[in-house]
């Protein structure tokens, strides 16, 4: 999308874009308020015992870092298109407000950022599903089965 040369297709990939985003966006405040009413239960004691404590600080710290990301990478995406200029539309139909004024130093600031974010979260949830894969598949230990569990 951001390689294509300017024409009417690269102008609705980057509507579906933002439209994606912000519906992400919205999904994850109503994650984020579901888990903090609902805790997730407790890792069970036995695999506690068998991790050592890196791995339990980088569960811990992989889930804290993957919510903040839900919300960091498209507020910085929303405030980066608000500063070019275009205001978001969604769905073509209902237009947001802008989350910054039109500001092309702020602009020329938040787009990498916008980059760095998205591809840090990529990588995160990458390093997220080979630890689910590595419980299931090698420690053999049900963590992957305790998530149809839950209420
Ligand atoms: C979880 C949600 C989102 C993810 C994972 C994401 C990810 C990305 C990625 C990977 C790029 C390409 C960066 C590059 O290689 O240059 C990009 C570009 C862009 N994103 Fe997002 N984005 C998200 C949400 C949003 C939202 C909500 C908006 C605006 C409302 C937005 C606006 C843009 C724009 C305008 C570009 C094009 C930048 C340019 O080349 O000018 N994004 N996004
Ligand atoms: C094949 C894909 C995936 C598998 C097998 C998987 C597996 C799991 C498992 C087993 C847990 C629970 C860990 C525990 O019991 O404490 C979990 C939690 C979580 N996963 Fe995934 N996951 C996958 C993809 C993803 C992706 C793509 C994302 C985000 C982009 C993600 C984000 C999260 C988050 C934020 C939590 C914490 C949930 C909470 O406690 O509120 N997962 N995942």
């Amino acid at each position: 999308m951001a390689d294509l040369p300017f024409s009417p297709s690269r102008l609705k990939l980057f509507n579906w874009h933002k439209w994606a985003g912000i519906s992400i966006l919205a999904l994850s405040a109503v994650r984020l308020l579901w888990r903090l009413t609902h805790p997730a239960p407790a890792l069970p004691g036995n695999i506690v015992q068998a991790m050592p404590d890196w791995q339990l600080k980088a569960h811990h710290l992989t889930h804290i870092a993957l919510y903040a990301l839900f919300f960091v990478v498209p507020l910085i995406g929303w405030a980066y298109t608000s500063a070019t200029g275009f205001p978001v539309v969604l769905f073509g139909q209902y237009p947001l407000p802008d989350l910054v004024g039109p500001d092309k130093a702020l602009a020329a600031l938040l787009k990498p950022w916008h980059q760095i974010s998205a591809y840090t979260l990529a990588i995160l949830a990458a390093l997220h599903i080979a630890a689910a894969l590595k419980h299931q598949l090698v420690d053999r230990d049900g963590l992957l089965q305790r998530m149809s569990l839950r209420g």
